[in-house]
């Protein structure tokens, strides 16, 4: 399909929260991130306060209110709590992508603005995405100052502590309510020129409690993946469910991070605190027994560590999931690292996350 946005990657992935100054000093101290770029009163801005976290090229801004009449904030936090606000995508020219997306039928959130100071240009524009969600199109190619303006270094940056090894955004999940995912999955390849190139279908995602259905779109570049998840009717509510009752509506419910080594990553997290979904000893007695498995980490490292392993047409995945990051069962982080030259999504893996999601669902009396 011919990419009639060049659209080049992810750029920035931007959380709305009640304190952004000490979720800052949470991720940056459990992800190994730099508090790269401050925007608040001291830079100009009066109404909220900014926190750009980096790594590599992993970008995470988080941002808080500072008054009352800053309902744009209040309002998101108040209903959905921490999450996910908006997620940028680097484009060469964002007049021309705003016009083709919102001729094919996307809505508009903002228009081509220009933002400029002494440091330069950054342009950008926003669709409206899911309930309360933005797609930025994003060009910071002029720009020479720190993130954007009204940003400018920290006054004091604490060190990142030891190398996590994270690397970039690998895909962004959103769920939504029961016949929606088709639509967004359209919506995806009408305004975006996205394809969808996995379709997980009834039966093939669940336990004999719950299920879901799952359809991925991805960029002509493949640089950007978007799964969109829908609960599938079961004996009891699912975890889709569970996640549109709490986030109170659709939205972002993971980010999946690139990771470079993820046994690092996984035992440095875990030394910085950073809680992990449990895996079942049964899994990895069963990876054990897989006879087409052959992988240059060994099974006891995986274990110790609680990392997941699946085969993916050619090569395999690593991945594993975190907690909840916020107070709600909604928003979490999954790390990645795809091992020779893997593509897809792991639905051994996805079925071992089902399951034990499933099982802290339980725990809190919401299954
Ligand atoms: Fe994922």
């Amino acid at each position: 399909m011919a990419d009639r946005h060049n659209l080049r990657g992810y750029d920035f992935v931007e959380f709305y929260v009640g304190s952004a100054r000490a979720s800052a000093y949470y991720l940056s101290r459990a992800l190994g991130l730099t508090v790269s770029g401050y925007s608040g009163p001291e830079t100009g801005v009066r109404d909220r306060t900014s926190f750009w976290l980096t790594k590599g090229r992993l970008q995470l801004v988080l941002t808080s209110a500072l008054a009352p009449s800053t309902d744009e904030i209040l309002s998101f936090t108040q209903r959905h709590g921490d999450g996910v606000r908006r997620w940028a995508v680097q484009v060469d020219d964002v007049p021309e992508a705003f016009a083709e997306a919102t001729k094919n039928g996307a809505v508009a959130a903002f228009r081509p603005r220009r933002l400029e100071d002494a440091q330069g240009l950054v342009e950008e524009a926003g669709l409206r995405l899911y309930d309360d969600t933005e797609l930025v199109f994003i060009n910071r190619e002029r720009y020479r100052g720190v993130f954007r303006p009204g940003f400018t270094a920290p006054r004091h940056s604490p060190p990142a502590g030891e190398d996590s090894a994270l690397a970039c955004i690998d895909h962004i999940v959103g769920n939504v309510r029961v016949n929606e995912m088709d639509a967004w999955a359209a919506w995806y390849e009408r305004t975006l020129g996205f394809d969808t190139f996995i379709d997980f279908k009834a039966g093939d995602i669940g336990t004999r409690f719950s299920a879901l259905l799952s359809k991925v779109v991805r960029s002509p570049n493949r640089a950007i993946k978007n799964p969109i998840n829908e609960p599938y009717p079961g004996l009891k509510r699912s975890q889709i469910e569970e996640f549109l009752e709490e986030y109170r509506g659709t939205g972002v419910q993971h980010i999946a991070i690139a990771s470079a080594d993820l046994l690092s990553t996984v035992r440095v997290l875990r030394q910085n605190g950073v809680e992990f979904l449990d895996v079942p000893p049964a899994y990895y007695q069963a990876l054990r027994a897989r006879k087409d498995l052959h992988i240059a980490e060994s099974i006891d490292d995986l274990e110790r560590l609680g990392i997941l392993c699946d085969i993916e047409g050619q090569g395999y995945l690593l991945q594993l999931f975190t907690r909840p990051i916020g107070d709600r069962p909604t928003f979490f982080f999954e790390f990645i690292q795809r091992r020779e030259g893997a593509q897809g999504f792991g639905k051994g893996n996805f079925q071992a996350l089902f399951e034990a999601l499933e099982l802290e669902q339980h725990k809190r009396g919401n299954l």
